[in-house]
């Protein structure tokens, strides 16, 4: 294996895993290439979901998470182990994607080794370093560090420009959520029995439009969160609709949408859904509520119009097709944008269009040749 490039793809958590699989899968197959994965286990189930459609299995792996754990502990426990597996492995190049505590240290325990960077859906910005908390710092900080910057959009790349970004290093690749996509709609399409798990609501909520919801942005817990608890209870009071919302882990997610939604007719609070189970979900919902970055790309590629419960999005891309809404998170507003769309079938036509400015399922590729060419 000589002069093969030796990569190690540092991953965590359930979007990173969903944005990397491709690019490890593409890295794999290339002999220009010896691939090898960490996770940190920032995540367990909702990663160990990922890695087990993706049929990817990590070389290492660093069991981080802890119930409930402290920004600081998770940060501290993620530097000290990425190192150390860094130090075993020295890499030619580290690539980390997005902007959870996962990627921040394993950019900045490169960099402490002098080992260059790639980042994997570089440049997004939402100019708030509060909203979202703590992203828009873990991204702010790998910026400067990496030495390969794949943005996903031309938004991206000129963020990444106008903070003085040496342009060299800057490329548009689309992001790989799309290609992500696309691979396991193919899936389903050629094994339907992956996505079948939904059969027995969508039998008992039949003749209703499903919405489809999630959250767990870390500012949006507490006083946040109780807001959207409230907003779905009264949309799903209506007759017409009905609620799937599969809950994240966190427990401060957990615990209010348990205690505000549990037992509600029209509600089915459920277990975090697989991959190919979420995109069905998605496809069969009649609109998106979510706060989630991922879940912003994903529903306009399948021409589901999205709400989005936060007060900033580093993903104008959508908002300005007109295909997601930024609503914030009060219960007044998150009610009259859902039934303006329930109620108004112009509103509603004008946001349900396919549309996916956010790649064309061929990024990973794209930044496969970037880092042969590297
Ligand atoms: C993390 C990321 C966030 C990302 C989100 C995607 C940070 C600081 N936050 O937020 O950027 O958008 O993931 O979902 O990097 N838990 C489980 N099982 C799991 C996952 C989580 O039990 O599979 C529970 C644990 O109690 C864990 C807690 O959730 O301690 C919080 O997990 P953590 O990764 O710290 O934060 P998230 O809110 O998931
Ligand atoms: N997702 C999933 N199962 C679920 C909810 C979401 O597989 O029950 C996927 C979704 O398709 C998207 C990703 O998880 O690709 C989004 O992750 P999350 O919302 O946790 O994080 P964010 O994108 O906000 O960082």
């Amino acid at each position: 294996m000589s002069g093969a490039q030796r990569i190690l793809t540092i991953f965590g958590t359930r979007p990173e895993a969903i944005k990397l699989f491709p690019l490890v899968h593409a890295l794999g197959a290339d002999r220009r290439f010896v691939s090898g994965v960490c996770v940190t286990g920032q995540h367990r189930g909702m990663l160990d979901q990922v890695l087990e459609i993706s049929g990817i299995t990590p070389d290492h792996d660093l069991a981080v998470m802890q119930p409930d754990q402290t920004l600081d502990a998770l940060t501290a426990n993620l530097l000290v182990g990425i190192g150390t597996v860094l130090d075993r492995e020295k890499p030619d190049w580290v690539v980390v994607q997005g902007d959870t505590a996962t990627a921040m240290t394993g950019a900045l325990a490169a960099y402490y080794r002098k080992i260059p960077v790639c980042h994997v859906e570089a440049g997004l910005r939402s100019g708030n370093i509060h909203h979202p908390w703590p992203e828009e710092i873990n991204r702010r900080i790998i910026g400067p560090i990496a030495a390969l910057h794949c943005a996903p959009t031309e938004t991206a790349a000129k963020a990444l420009l106008a903070e003085t970004t040496d342009p060299a290093t800057v490329h548009v690749t689309g992001n790989t959520v799309i290609d992500a996509l696309f691979w396991i709609t193919e899936r389903i399409a050629r094994e339907p029995g992956l996505a079948g798990g939904l059969a027995g609501l969508e039998q008992r909520f039949a003749g209703k439009r499903i919405i489809g919801v999630t959250s767990h942005r870390r500012e949006n817990f507490g006083d946040g969160m109780r807001s959207i608890a409230d907003a779905i209870r009264r949309i799903a009071a209506r007759p017409d609709v009905a609620v799937i919302y599969p809950v994240h882990l966190n427990p401060n997610v957990r615990g209010v949408m348990d205690k505000e939604l549990a037992g509600l007719d029209n509600v089915a609070l459920i277990e975090p859904l697989d991959y190919p189970h979420f995109a069905h979900l998605i496809g069969m919902s009649h609109l998106m509520l979510t706060d989630s970055g991922g879940v912003q790309e994903e529903a306009p590629a399948l021409g589901k119009p999205v709400l989005v419960m936060r007060e900033t999005t580093e993903r104008p891309e959508g908002i300005e097709a007109g295909t997601a809404r930024l609503v914030g998170t009060d219960a007044d507003r998150i009610v009259a944008e859902a039934e303006r769309l329930l109620d108004d079938e112009a509103a509603y036509a004008a946001m349900a269009r396919a549309h996916n400015p956010f790649g064309d399922g061929r990024s990973a590729g794209r930044i496969v040749e970037l880092l042969a060419k590297a």
